[in-house]
């Protein structure tokens, strides 16, 4: 019922010539997957060049972060607006990165998954604990704490627009991935937490992804798991052989 969804997060990597090879041999492998959708992130740098070399395939293409306003005197930001010109369809938002690197608070995410959604853009959304904060016992309340405050203000139909990745921040290119029952349980915790806000119905239309050391060996145990509908992958997103071999998992 709900289409998996698997996505490249590059992180800060590839020039565009490296951005530009990497999606060639993707199209090549991957234009003809048709049950699932599968999304690369490039750096801004690289958007465009991609852009263009995506045309007239069945991949998608995303963007790493953004800012609310459409335009004006912000510095080093980037808009909805600009984006969606170059052709961008997701954007993740909130990653544990930007949380951390760039003192991202849920109130920025969601003044960002608002402005998306009314830009016609789609939002996934990044929540996950840090290895403090699951030692601590923490895991629930503060996941629950930041799909709450994330999502607060987007409407029930805005809803079937919106991804989230549940990636906990321990197993982000630690090699250390969550268990798949663990990821499934999180996860589980996450549409209940959707169906408290909105309802069933929303609960299980939305799709929830898993991040977090996903490689071409665990990729097929997380994605069976019931409640994992994709997964946002960095490291192993940068190879075309192992992206490949994640997507057809
Ligand atoms: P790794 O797959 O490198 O652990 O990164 C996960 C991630 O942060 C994707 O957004």
């Amino acid at each position: 019922m709900r289409t998996p969804i698997i996505a490249g997060n590059w992180k800060m990597n590839n020039t565009v010539e490296e951005a530009l090879s990497l999606v060639r041999e993707l199209k090549e492998t991957l234009n003809d997957v048709k049950d699932r959708e599968v999304v690369v992130c490039p750096s801004f740098t690289a958007l465009y060049a991609v852009a263009n070399e995506l045309k007239g395939t069945n991949l998608k293409l995303g963007a790493q972060n953004c800012y609310f306003e459409d335009e004006g005197a912000y510095t080093g930001e980037i808009s909805p607006v600009m984006l969606k010109d170059l052709g961008v369809e997701y954007v993740v938002i909130g990653h544990s990165e930007r949380r951390t690197y760039f003192n991202e608070n849920d109130d920025l995410v969601n003044k960002k998954a608002k402005a998306l959604l009314q830009k016609g853009l789609k939002p996934i959304i990044c929540v996950g604990e840090t290895l403090e904060q699951r030692e601590a016992g923490e895991t629930e309340t503060l996941v629950r704490k930041q799909v709450f405050r994330d999502l607060d203000g987007i409407e029930p139909y805005q809803l079937k627009d919106v991804v989230i990745a549940y990636e906990p921040i321990w197993a982000i290119g630690t090699g250390k991935t969550a268990t798949s029952q663990e990821a499934n349980r999180v996860i589980a915790l996450i549409r209940a937490t959707i169906k408290e806000m909105y309802s069933e119905k929303e609960a299980n239309t939305l799709r929830i992804q898993y991040g977090g050391s996903v490689k071409p060996g665990n990729a097929k145990d997380l994605m069976n798991q019931r409640d994992i509908d994709g997964a946002l992958v960095g490291g192993a997103s940068l190879k075309a052989e192992s992206f490949e071999a994640i997507v057809k998992y």
